[in-house]
């Protein structure tokens, strides 16, 4: 079979790396790929964003499935499109990605069906949203209804940062995403994903992970796409996973199904486990990044027929297997980053280190320069170890880490402390 994968980042490395695996396939492609991913596939140069082109590559190279990485082209209604033109493709439609897409649609969801969530309320005009924010107490969550690449959330400390974020939100620096504006309860727990495929009508649970989504050791400082992972997550136990699947996963998606949408794809729960159990966050339609880089290394079935068989509504007939060790992934970004970085800088090193099915370095943010890598973006690199513990698979990765030359890079020295704590 050949495939296509969608997007450019450590997500799409993983996903081509396991995929290529497979026995089911022939050929992988990636569009648009980045350097590390051209070992593992055929990089194309396609825009996300235009499904026409996208289409014409698919029917030109009898692609037989698309899987699509990031939640923009899901949100834009990439699997609809791709669908209608007989292209069989992975992933949730347009109506379903609205999960991820609307925050107030997936709350207005929530509080149809009792999912336990943060308190919130919604606004589209900037005054009204000042005096309730006035109202309330500090800490408090401001949100931007719509995407903004993972930066529409503000965990205020004061009320003025709140007033602060409002403001600019409605003055636009998300654009049309925050012209609506949720204001939320700020939770308080240990933050985990829990990972599902969904068919519809069956929810398949794959592993739980735990990011690191601030920038320094110790979880402080801004926040960034997230600083490295570990699988599973201690925190999320068994009995916690069943109840957020009972209590939040599968009432969601039964409240799409009973609005006529059906949710195929990848559902991301981003959970806050409270004293009062664990509570939504967030709904993500696509696999967590860098979460994804040390949750699909410890699956041992092949993903292929599962991404049928969630497309095809299949999934009840479908046992994962999983390897006992623990994930660690360090991600490497470039100095600076999440504020201003320069990107360019070689990465040398990278060819001296042996991968192993326990050891792998997924790139997110590299290309070619004439021989050379070089970093960019602000995430460049994720090095993944595996071990019998959560202490063992963090000194291979810092092993591995070490054994890169790139003095414009900066990673945390201290991905799955708290796991550790918890080995
Ligand atoms: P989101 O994009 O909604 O996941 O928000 C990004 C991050 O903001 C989450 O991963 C949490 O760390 C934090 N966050 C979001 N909502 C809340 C909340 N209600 N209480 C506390 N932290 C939150
Ligand atoms: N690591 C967070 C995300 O993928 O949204």
């Amino acid at each position: 079979m050949k495939l296509l994968i969608l997007g450019s980042g450590g997500r799409e490395h993983t996903l081509c790396w396991l995929l290529r695996r497979s026995s089911l396939v022939d050929q992988v492609f990636c569009a648009p790929g980045n350097a590390g991913i051209s070992s593992e596939a055929t990089c194309i140069p396609l825009d996300l964003m235009d499904f026409i082109e996208i289409k014409a590559f698919c029917k030109t190279n009898n692609i037989d499935l698309v899987v699509v990485g990031p939640e923009a082209p899901l949100v834009a209604g990439i699997v609809d499109y791709l669908e209608k033109e007989g292209i069989p493709c992975f992933g949730p439609s347009a109506d379903a990605a609205k999960l991820e897409g609307s925050k107030i649609f997936m709350k207005e969801l929530c509080e149809k069906v009792g999912v336990p969530t943060a308190k919130w309320a919604k606004f589209n005009d900037h005054q009204s949203a000042l005096s309730y924010i006035e109202a309330q107490t500090a800490p408090i969550v401001v949100k931007a209804d719509g995407l903004a690449a993972g930066k529409g959330v503000v965990v205020a400390e004061t009320i003025e940062e709140a007033k602060h974020a409002a403001k600019s939100m409605f003055e636009g620096i998300y654009g049309e995403a925050g012209l609506e504006v949720i204001v939320e309860e700020c939770l308080v727990g240990e933050e985990a994903s829990f990972f599902a495929i969904a068919d519809g009508k069956t929810v398949l649970p794959l592993a739980t992970a735990q990011d690191h989504k601030r920038i320094g050791e110790g979880d402080t400082g801004p926040n960034t796409g997230g600083m490295g992972a570990y699988s599973p997550a201690p925190v999320l136990t068994e009995e916690i996973c069943k109840e957020s699947q009972e209590t939040i996963i599968e009432p969601l998606i039964a409240a799409l199904s009973s609005e006529g949408i059906e949710f195929k794809g990848v559902f991301y729960a981003g959970l806050m486990i409270t004293e009062d159990g664990p509570k939504l966050l967030e709904v993500n339609v696509r696999f967590g990044d860098p979460e994804c880089q040390a949750l699909l290394p410890r699956l041992k079935t092949d993903l292929l027929p599962v991404l049928f068989a969630a497309r095809d509504g299949e999934l009840e007939n479908i046992t994962l297997q999983w390897r006992d060790e623990v994930a660690v992934c360090v991600v490497m970004s470039s100095a600076g980053y999440p504020g201003n970085y320069k990107t360019g800088s070689i990465i040398n090193g990278l060819n001296n280190i042996r991968q192993t099915a326990d050891s792998m370095i997924f790139h997110a943010g590299t290309q070619f320069h004439g021989e050379n890598i070089i970093a960019s973006g602000g995430r460049v690199l994720g090095i993944t170890a595996l071990g019998n513990t959560v202490k063992l698979a963090q000194r291979k990765a810092y092993e591995l880490v070490d054994k890169i030359d790139w003095p414009d890079g900066y990673c945390r020295r201290d991905i799955g402390w708290r796991a550790i704590e918890d080995d």
